[in-house]
């Protein structure tokens, strides 16, 4: 069944992909972004994938006469709600930015919907959420910690969510536990685009492929895993997209909370992924051993048995899509969406 949904944050990374397929399969999109981590461009290329256009509100999640008019005017059935910053290093420096936006904005949201009557919401929390798991593969009822802001601030986001439960059953909502987004649309139009120098690994070697950087710093090789690097659940961004689609059948039918990992279920070190990404882009990926990275921890995967049963959900693609489909969309977008119309960079560029 097809309904109208509000994406917040639907024209970032991850949003992006959703907002295809939620397109592709015959919902009416409506995505509220304040560009503060994105492009235009990104709709526009969702509307070339799939001939049909999102309605895109410019604007903040923390207007609450915003959202409010929003609510009104387009009463949609679902929130899926992807907007906040998701830097560690940068929530380290500018927490109340982080606090701000993750926790604030998702309060606002939360007391809009609720006053409107609306009460069915996918929310983005991370891996992140588990900080150093005592064992592996993660369950979702494993302890929760964090040690940076922006860990924090999905934890506290989670902890709202679970009292807001509490106090009105009416609520559904789906916290989804994304492991390592990588990857892009198959079709090359569609990716990750960081503004600055990308802190995640898969966007760092897609820009060292390109030239764009000299080399990969592997942040570690001394850690307790097979080879010594860092171990991580890379998930093709399109099977997380596909996800949230599952989750929505999920709140349909009165989930009530519930929590799900989405990850792959088995991890990959980084000189596996620098391998993979070589396989798949015919390019050499120069690299060398730096100290670790302040925060890291050895290896972390997901046990995504209760996704696969609850959401009738699994991830399709391996690691060598994932790799392929990053190399396509950097190869062919060297820039990101950034080089295409002049007063659209300007405008990133003065962000
Ligand atoms: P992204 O930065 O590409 O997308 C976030 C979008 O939200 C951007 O388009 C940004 O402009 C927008 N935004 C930020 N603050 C806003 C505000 N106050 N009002 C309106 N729009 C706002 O990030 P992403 O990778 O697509 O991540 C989406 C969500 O998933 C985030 O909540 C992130 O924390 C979470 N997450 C991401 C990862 C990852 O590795 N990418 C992992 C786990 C969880
Ligand atoms: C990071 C975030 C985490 C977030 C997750 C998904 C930190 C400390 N943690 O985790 O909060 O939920 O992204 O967005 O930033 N690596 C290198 N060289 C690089 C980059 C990464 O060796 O230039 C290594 C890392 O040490 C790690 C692996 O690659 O072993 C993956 O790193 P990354 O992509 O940053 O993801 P996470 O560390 O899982």
């Amino acid at each position: 069944m097809t309904s109208t949904l509000l994406v917040t944050g639907g024209a970032g990374y991850i949003g992006s992909h959703t907002c295809i397929e939620l397109l592709q399969e015959g919902h009416q999109v409506v995505v509220l972004d304040n560009l503060s981590n994105s492009s235009p461009e990104a709709l526009h290329r969702v509307e070339a994938i799939t001939s049909k256009a999102p309605i895109f509100i410019e604007g903040d999640i923390r207007n609450p006469a915003l959202v409010r008019d929003i609510l009104a005017r387009y009463n949609p059935e679902h929130i899926i709600h992807f907007a906040g910053l998701k830097a560690v290093g940068e929530s380290v420096k500018k927490p109340l930015d982080y606090y701000a936006n993750n926790v604030s904005g998702t309060l606002v949201l939360c007391q809009e919907m609720a006053a409107h009557g609306l009460f069915n919401l996918v929310f983005s929390s991370s891996a992140t959420v588990y900080g150093d798991p005592a064992s592996l593969p993660i369950r979702e009822n494993f302890p929760r910690s964090a040690t940076n802001p922006y860990g924090r601030s999905k934890l506290m986001v989670e902890r709202m969510l679970e009292d807001l439960y509490l106090s009105d059953p009416r609520w559904n909502i789906a916290i989804l536990r994304y492991f390592n987004p990588a990857g892009a649309h198959p079709s090359g139009l569609v990716g990750e685009d960081p503004a600055d120098i990308p802190n995640n690994l898969v966007p760092y070697i897609s820009q060292v492929a390109t030239g764009r950087r000299e080399k990969l710093q592997v942040f570690g090789n001394d850690w307790s895993t097979a080879d010594g690097t860092g171990v991580r659940d890379y998930i093709h961004v399109v099977d997380l997209a596909r996800g949230h689609l599952c989750a929505l059948r999920q709140l349909s039918q009165g989930c009530g909370l519930k929590a799900w990992n989405l990850g792959l279920g088995r991890g990959y070190s980084v000189l596996e992924v620098v391998s993979a990404f070589e396989k798949a882009s015919g390019q050499t990926i120069p690299y060398q051993f730096v100290d670790r990275r302040p925060g890291d921890i050895a290896a972390c995967w997901a046990d995504p048995a209760s996704s696969q049963k609850d959401l009738q959900w699994s991830a399709e693609k391996g690691i060598e899509e994932m790799m392929a489909d990053a190399w396509r969309w950097q190869s062919t977008n060297p820039d990101g969406y950034s080089r295409l119309s002049g007063p659209e960079r300007l405008r990133k560029l003065d962000r």
